[in-house]
């Protein structure tokens, strides 16, 4: 049964890439609850399987080298035991993504207009007139002129490029959108300003957001609550505030002394301070904490996998020793 405040719930996701290495445990028991109007963070380093959560949530793994168990609770039902047709409905409908590299998503050949007008008539049927006029709101409502409607992607900056993929994922009014990386390829000024421009959308459409990043500047900036993914697994779901204020799993805490203080989005060329010692190999990741080879806590217990501690207060870590709050 799900929870009326829930608007997706993801419950014991696994995914393996079949390889011609062999096997990559990809996600190994993933679980997260996005709440109805939340901006939910998942953080975590290049690898730890940020993009194949959001892929998997929509149906968009190769089917044929890729292995996917668990529930992925939508609307009451399973999207992992949805057909193709049924994904195709909720898709950029009740469920859209922007990507991190919006050149990648548009097409060269057409207008932007023309690519906000297909994506809004991919589900909802409207004369051309009213068409247009939709567009022009759109563009208008992620801060862009309606005259860009007559331009192509190559045309404008990378901020424009980015506020377009938005008004696409936001045409037909969905319930749920997820953010891949969508402001790590711009400039730091125009992060930030993409960055209020979502907040800002989140509030007036009500939307849940999705918003995955590598970096804990945007979390503190941006989210309500927070994951912390790493090696294929949730090791901490917290509020934000709180989770930064003071991280209970040492993964969560030597992210964010990475951040760099006084400096958003690192806005200096001076070297941010990187986590020693790199992630396990997910061909053959360890039985117990994921973490525990680069952990300076680690324990002998921690050669068992940690289960789910509830510290209260809505936080949960994955650690045999989390630090409590002080
Ligand atoms: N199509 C694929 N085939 C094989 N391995 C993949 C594929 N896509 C992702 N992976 C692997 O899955 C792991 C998680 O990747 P990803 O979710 O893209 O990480 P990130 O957190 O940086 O978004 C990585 O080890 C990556 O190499
Ligand atoms: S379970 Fe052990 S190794 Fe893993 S993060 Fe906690 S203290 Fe470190
Ligand atoms: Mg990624």
């Amino acid at each position: 049964m799900g929870n009326d405040d829930e608007v997706l719930a993801i419950e014991d996701l696994r995914c393996d890439f079949l390889t011609i290495e062999g096997i990559l445990y990809a996600l190994s028991g993933v679980n997260l609850s996005l709440l109805r109007g939340e901006i939910h963070g998942l953080v975590g380093e290049s690898g730890c399987g940020k993009s194949v959560t959001s892929r998997a949530i929509l149906g968009l793994l190769d089917k044929k080298h890729t292995r996917t168990r668990g529930v992925v609770r939508f609307d009451g039902r399973n999207l992992l035991a949805r057909s193709e047709k049924e994904l195709r409905n909720i898709r950029g409908k009740r469920i859209s993504m922007v990507f991190q590299d919006p050149l990648n998503s548009l097409s060269p050949m057409e207008t932007v207009g023309s690519q906000i007008g297909e994506a809004i008539a991919n589900h909802i049927p409207l004369e051309t007139a009213e068409l247009r006029r939709r567009t022009a709101s759109l563009l208008e409502r992620v801060g862009l002129h309606p005259d860009t409607a007559k331009r192509y992607p190559f045309e404008l900056s990378g901020g424009m490029q980015q506020r377009v993929m938005i008004a696409m994922a936001i045409s037909c009014e969905p319930e749920l959108l997820i953010a891949d990386e969508p402001t790590t390829a711009l400039d730091v000024t125009i992060q930030a300003q993409v960055l209020r421009l979502l907040k800002s959308l989140q509030r007036e459409l009500s939307l849940s957001v999705l918003l995955i990043t590598h970096n804990f500047a945007v979390v503190a900036e941006t989210c309500d609550r927070v994951s912390v993914m790493y090696a294929g697994h949730i090791v901490e779901t917290a509020p934000a505030a709180a989770l930064i204020a003071s991280p209970a799993h040492p993964y969560s805490r030597a992210l964010i002394d990475c951040i760099p203080r006084g400096r958003p989005h690192g806005s200096t060329s001076a070297p941010l301070p990187v986590i020693p010692g790199s992630p396990p190999r997910l061909y053959d990741p360890p039985s117990g904490c994921p973490f525990a080879s680069r952990c300076g806590q680690a324990g002998e217990d921690c050669g068992v996998m940690p289960p789910r501690t509830e510290l209260g207060k809505g936080r949960m870590v994955f650690c045999h020793h989390p630090r409590s709050e002080p």
